[in-house]
């Protein structure tokens, strides 16, 4: 019997298997489909202080090997995600959940994160310095050490919960940036988000994304992400929740070989929407196909 239990910042998780947000909406559309309680937990869809309706459309394009999204932190504000959102979740899912939190000032990550800090059901706080798809916020947070530091310091004043900050690709040298988030008290780090790319449509000649561009996610971004996790492993002693483009158990392996103590899956659950389920059902014959019995004694094995 293979041992998949990892412990993420205190919390113990069956698996490390996390469907990513803005790609699991608030957990409850997937019970319907299946009982999501196999999951290690999910990240909710990136919540702002005030309710976003996006970027105008159209928000998708499809590429090879993945796809640009421009969605524009689309949410209902904090104070719906608390009083509509999160109740419908705990119907169906009864395990702490992440909260990915967005902002356009580090007053307003402040205020969310102080709301969300209240909700006992919010096991992590994943504070999004790296959306590439709105202007004055999301990613020029993340883009240099001295923001993402001034972020995570200011949330963590105002949390007892794990704050888990997760990084933009979009830059030249991650590791300062992890580290500069854990000297000023980050409890752990979440990489890579969406690498900023745009599509052009050939018969009308303009940009398909209406907002020209958008951040470019699924399997053509992995070796990518495996690089920037084992960059960020040698340079950070808290635990790194590693992402972009994993769509199999045999990818999970990989990420915490790199350095990775969970993977969150994204752009595959946008493609099946059993793709988390159906890792989790792979990962113990894949773990003994490579002779592996407790997931925890791989992480950062690569190295
Ligand atoms: C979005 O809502 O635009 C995507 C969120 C993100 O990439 O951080």
């Amino acid at each position: 019997m293979v041992n998949t239990k990892v412990n993420l910042c205190s919390l113990e998780l069956e698996n490390p298997v996390i469907p990513a947000s803005g790609t699991f909406g608030f957990g409850y559309e997937f019970a319907q489909l299946y009982d999501i309680n196999c999951l290690g937990t999910f990240s909710f869809k990136g919540t702002t202080r005030e309710p976003r309706f996006g970027n105008p459309t159209p928000r998708i394009a499809e590429c090879e090997a993945g796809l640009i999204n421009s969605v524009g932190l689309q949410n209902p504000g904090v104070d719906s995600v608390i009083e509509d959102e999160l109740p419908k979740l705990r119907e169906c899912f009864h395990k702490p959940v992440m909260a990915n939190v967005s902002g356009f000032s580090v007053e307003d990550y402040v205020y969310t994160c102080a709301k969300l800090d209240k909700i006992e059901q919010i096991g992590w706080l994943e504070v999004n310095v790296s959306c590439p798809n709105v202007h004055g916020g999301g990613m020029s947070f993340g883009t240099s050490p001295q923001s993402a530091a001034e972020v995570t310091r200011a949330v963590k004043a105002v949390t007892e919960k794990p704050v888990i900050v997760k990084l933009s690709p979009n830059v030249t040298d991650i590791a300062s940036i992890a580290k500069a988030c854990e000297e000023a008290g980050a409890d752990g780090i979440s990489l890579i988000n969406t690498l900023l790319g745009m599509r052009i449509d050939l018969k009308t000649k303009k940009p398909v994304i209406a907002n020209k561009m958008g951040g470019f996610s699924g399997p053509a971004i992995k070796p990518v992400a495996l690089r920037m996790v084992y960059q960020v492993f040698e340079a950070v002693d808290i635990p790194i929740v590693g992402m972009g483009g994993a769509s199999s158990a045999e990818d999970v392996i990989e990420f915490m070989l790199a350095g990775a103590t969970a993977v969150e899956v994204g752009a595959a659950n946008l493609v099946d929407p059993f793709a988390c389920k159906k890792i989790i059902e792979d990962l113990p014959a894949v773990m003994e196909k490579y002779s592996i019995n407790n997931l925890r004694e791989i992480i950062g094995g690569a190295h």
